[in-house]
């Protein structure tokens, strides 16, 4: 489902006795992660989710399909892992513009913007909706505060009784405020399993619950992680693209090229950009090391960052996601007067003139001394998104292991929160209050 391009990289990976290396050390970190004995082995439930998660495929359809017959619109409140790869499915799986009659997902909770809310507010006060509020922990402030907003504006409109029958918790099995509040409301909830964490619970009702809602087969987005990890995991192919993509882009870190840039050629797979951005960036950015992931949609970026891309410091390699068949294409027709001087493309579809730029911009970065690593599917439907995650997920827990970090925490996303809550007079947060007074009458 999966096939990787390496000519536009292999010029720049050519010595034998590191690729030799790297094999040995994803062997490893395979191995590892097999048996359960690398760092943070006590996250990686992930690995086996398309086998957990078929048991409960029913039940999240139900609850999608009895919801759907409540509401037009799904508000789906979290941050980071808890939606960014429901909003990357949806977006890549939809159509660009929304029917009239077909259900419509929206997110909140993953910004603190005051404005965000009300024009939300605004545009939900006469809608049908429910909500999916998704935290593990349970605590995170912007989803929090978010979901105290929704949640009294879904009581002023249909009720206190009916907003209950709205509301849909996915958090941990026990811990946490949104599971006490769950408890005592009796909203219907999801459990995010012990062992997975945020951004890589795609595959549970995370991920999963959303995408039915909006109308999407899930058994078919499981079935398609399941196939990625016999593939690459459980039964593995000698030569797979997940072992050349991992090794192709610690050699290159190895040599120097510290930025990863995540590029697709359809505006549709912004928000897996988003998703793939967080999975590595807060998995492999720690102790020091880490590649800096970013992204770029082009041809649109092509026309911004494209300049420093060819030509300002070398330091960086794309990584490009590219689907062969778009789901509809467009062809240019032939005008009479040829005014616009565009005739020589008549009969060509619009996905023509995408690919020939996307293999322009590969030879013209390879001249530049900017690798590509292309990752090709053939379509985009929900097998191939599921596998497509589960592909990326595998890569980065062991890019993670052969960079030697634990890919599983984030101790680094603690600090901002915790300046905050000291600045917001938060209890329990005097003594961090104390220390940036200090700091500030310092630098005043
Ligand atoms: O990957 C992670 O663990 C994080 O990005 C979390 O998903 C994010 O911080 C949200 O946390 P929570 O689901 O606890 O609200």
């Amino acid at each position: 489902m999966i096939d990787v391009r390496l000519e536009h990289v292999r010029p720049f990976v050519q010595d034998k006795k590191s690729i030799a290396d790297l094999e040995r050390r994803i062997a490893n970190a395979k191995k590892a992660l097999a048996e359960k004995k690398g760092p943070g082995s006590a996250f990686t439930g992930w690995l086996d989710l398309p086998a957990r998660m078929r048991e409960e495929l029913d039940r999240i359809r139900s609850v999608a399909a009895r919801q759907r017959e409540k509401s037009d619109v799904l508000l789906v409140i979290g941050i980071g892992g808890s939606y960014l790869g429901a909003r990357a499915a949806l977006e890549a799986l939809d159509a660009y513009f929304p029917k009239d009659d077909g259900p419509e997902v929206i997110f909140a909770g993953h910004n603190i913007s005051g404005e965000y809310l009300e024009d939300l507010r605004d545009y939900l006060r006469h809608k049908r909706f429910s909500i999916n509020v998704i935290s593990k922990s349970g605590t995170t402030t912007e989803p929090a505060i978010a979901f105290r907003f929704f949640r009294r504006l879904l009581e002023e409109t249909v009720g206190v009784g009916e907003a209950r029958e709205r509301i849909v918790v996915t958090t941990d099995a026990a811990k946490g405020a949104l599971r006490e509040l769950a408890q005592k409301e009796g909203y219907e909830t999801f459990v995010i399993p012990d062992d997975v964490g945020g951004r890589y619970s795609f595959l549970t009702p995370v991920g999963l619950f959303p995408v039915a809602f909006g109308g999407h087969d899930i058994a078919a987005v499981i079935a398609g992680a399941e196939n990625a990890r016999k593939r690459y995991f459980a039964n593995p192919e000698s030569e797979n693209p997940l072992d050349a993509y991992v090794l192709h882009r610690n050699a290159l870190y190895a040599a120097g090229k510290k930025i990863e840039l995540f590029v697709h050629y359809e505006p549709k797979f912004s928000h897996l950009a988003e998703w793939w951005k967080q999975l590595f960036g807060e998995s492999e950015g720690k102790d020091g090391k880490g590649l800096f992931v970013a992204n770029a949609s082009f041809t649109t970026d092509l026309h911004s960052l494209g300049q420093y891309i060819q030509e300002g410091e070398r330091h960086l390699f794309a990584t490009v996601f590219s689907v062969k068949r778009p789901r509809r294409d467009a062809v240019i027709k032939e005008e009479k007067d040829d005014s616009d001087n565009l005739n020589y493309l008549a009969g060509m579809t619009v996905d023509t003139v995408n690919k020939k730029a996307m293999e322009g911009t590969l030879i013209a970065h390879e001249s530049g001394n900017v690798p590509s690593i292309v990752i090709e599917t053939e379509e985009m439907d929900a097998r191939t998104f599921g596998h497509v995650i589960y592909f990326f997920e595998l890569a980065c827990a062991l890019s993670g292991y052969v960079l030697g970090v634990n890919p599983f925490d984030q101790p680094g996303v603690e600090a901002y929160k915790r300046n905050m809550f000291a600045l917001l007079g938060k209890k329990g947060f005097e003594d961090c209050a104390r220390e940036l007074e200090q700091r500030m009458k310092k630098t005043r």
